[in-house]
């Protein structure tokens, strides 16, 4: 069935041969450690000498309380006016009705409701007024603003008073606050009650979505100590794809020519990264591979990946309900997606019980399965998998959880999130099977971090390890003739600096 699959479009490039062969031991830099004399503590570091706080010189305090004073008046007023839009209108009929006009209607509602303030507004403070109203009214307060922005990869607003953000890997402090608490508990309402859950204090956490797909996770007191809190993962208009990875850097041409073969050759694949390293962006484009003939069950937490193929069942687990019933895991839906006939199962991220039966799909015959784990590096995805099924209580032994391990994972990848924000496939490894109690895998491609650079972004470069995977034959026979040149020990690309 596979015999004739041809990779299609990405040509590997030639290797120049100006590439410099790789060292016997890369030269990646260490900041140098001083060690302490041998059996000694090491030094406490000096005490910092205490900086005296700076005051403000008078006028600019003064000029600070004004804004804040006339930054209140505006949150104040804009209540005023919506608590009245609320009452002046029917609202819940108004956002049935779609289109423009809608909108128009109640700008023009706002505008008049404003000159009967008689607020004393230049035309920007107005514009800015009535804009804050319809985003209160239509959407989601001062969260739109940021969610038009398709550079905001990530919101996390801890408190109403700092809401921090993503943009291409760097967080910064954004200007978007909210009114006080009973705002923002307003908009996490909002949120959540668009997909039937409630976010108080019976349940103070909760997992939901927006309309365009995005994962929201709320938090609110008395376990989040400070205020309630809400982290916003992205997945608007701008879905990351092989072509971004290429221009990021995140990953090179033959390390993608080595992966869409691993994919297309039905290899069991398991990616491994931190929280928010890339494990479901780089999983999503994995699966991207997978052929059009083939029919998919995808399973996850929250419906995160974005497939486009035509022969697609989405499976989705559920909660407990308020009174704790009703829960459907992962390990339930990818038992049952087991009795679905699938060639290819898709597992957003084991997490617990469903690690082992992922295994064991694996095992017994759904080759070409892909799924993700939190582990920091290749190696460690072996111990991380032992831990969970350990404490999921099945009592195997370890040495029979990593024979399990061993015969059904062919490849780890570690995605990861380097200093300043740059995201890279960290390494690209063979898991070949055992020898006495360990799992041995070799690495085929890998990146090594050679600094940071002026503005503080972590550097390197990509290199081929010189280590041919063993399982080539087995690309071969599914019709992904791949260049073994690639293979060769060689540096891939290396990053560029400042
Ligand atoms: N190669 C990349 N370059 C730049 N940004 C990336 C890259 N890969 C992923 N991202 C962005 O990083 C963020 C985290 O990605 P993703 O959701 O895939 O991570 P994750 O490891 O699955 O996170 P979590 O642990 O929270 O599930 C997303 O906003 C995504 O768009
Ligand atoms: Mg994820």
């Amino acid at each position: 069935m596979f015999g004739s699959t041809k990779i299609p479009a990405l040509k590997i490039p030639k290797i120049t041969p100006a590439a410099p062969a790789v060292p016997a031991t890369p030269p990646v830099e260490q900041a140098p450690v001083a060690s302490p004399p041998h059996g000694e503590a090491p030094a406490p570091p000096a005490a910092p000498t205490p900086v005296p706080a700076l005051k403000p010189p008078a006028a600019v305090a003064s000029a600070v309380a004004k804004a804040n004073d006339r930054s209140d008046e505006f949150y104040e007023l804009k209540t005023r006016i919506h608590k009245k839009l609320v009452e002046t209108l029917d609202l819940a009929a108004l956002s049935k009705r779609t289109g423009d006009d809608v909108k128009e209607e109640v700008k023009q509602v706002i505008s008049s409701l404003c000159e009967k303030e008689n607020a004393l507004l230049n035309f920007n403070e107005r514009q800015r007024l009535i804009n804050e109203v319809l985003d209160e009214t239509f959407g989601l307060g001062p969260l739109e603003t940021l969610l038009k922005d398709p550079h905001v990869s990530d919101i996390l607003i801890n408190g109403p008073k700092q809401v921090y953000v993503e943009r291409k890997g760097r967080l910064s402090l954004s200007n978007c606050t909210f009114k006080d608490n009973a705002h923002l508990m307003h908009i996490i309402d909002k949120i959540v009650s668009s997909v039937g859950r409630r976010c108080d204090e019976v349940s103070p956490m909760v997992d939901a979505r927006l309309k365009d797909g995005s994962r929201v996770n709320a938090i609110i007191p008395p376990l989040a100590i400070d205020g309630p809190s809400m982290s916003i993962r992205r997945f608007g208009a701008d879905p990351i794809t092989w072509d971004d990875y290429l221009r990021f850097n995140s990953v090179t041409k033959e390390m993608v020519t080595f992966l869409q073969a691993c994919v297309v050759s039905h290899l069991n694949i398991i990616v491994a990264g931190g929280t928010g390293s890339g494990k479901t962006t780089l999983l999503n484009n994995l699966s991207s591979f997978i052929p059009e003939t083939d029919r998919i069950v995808t399973i996850e937490d929250a419906a995160e990946l974005r497939l486009r193929q035509p022969h697609i069942v989405r499976l989705e687990s559920r909660p407990a309900n308020i009174e704790g019933k009703g829960r459907i895991a992962i390990r339930d839906l990818l038992i049952n997606a087991l009795r679905m006939r699938p060639d290819r199962i898709v597992v957003g991220e084991c997490r617990g019980a469903e690690t082992l039966d992922m295994l064991q799909a694996m095992n017994t015959g759904h080759d070409g399965s892909l799924t993700t784990i939190h582990a920091n590096s290749v190696r460690d995805a072996v111990g991380r998998i032992e831990t969970m099924v350990m404490m999921a209580g099945f009592d195997l032994p370890v040495k029979a959880i990593r024979q399990q391990f061993a015969s059904a994972v062919h490849l780890l990848i570690n995605a990861s999130r380097l200093t300043g924000g740059p995201r890279k496939v960290m390494s690209i490894a063979e898991v070949q099977g055992m020898e006495g109690e360990a799992v041995t895998m070799q690495e085929i491609f890998k990146f090594e971090q050679m600094g940071v650079d002026g503005s503080g972004k972590a550097w390197g470069r990509f290199v081929a390890t010189g280590l041919r995977p063993k399982f080539l034959d087995r690309l071969k026979s599914a019709g992904c003739d791949i260049d073994p040149g690639i293979f060769e020990r060689q540096v891939l690309a290396t990053d560029e600096h400042v």
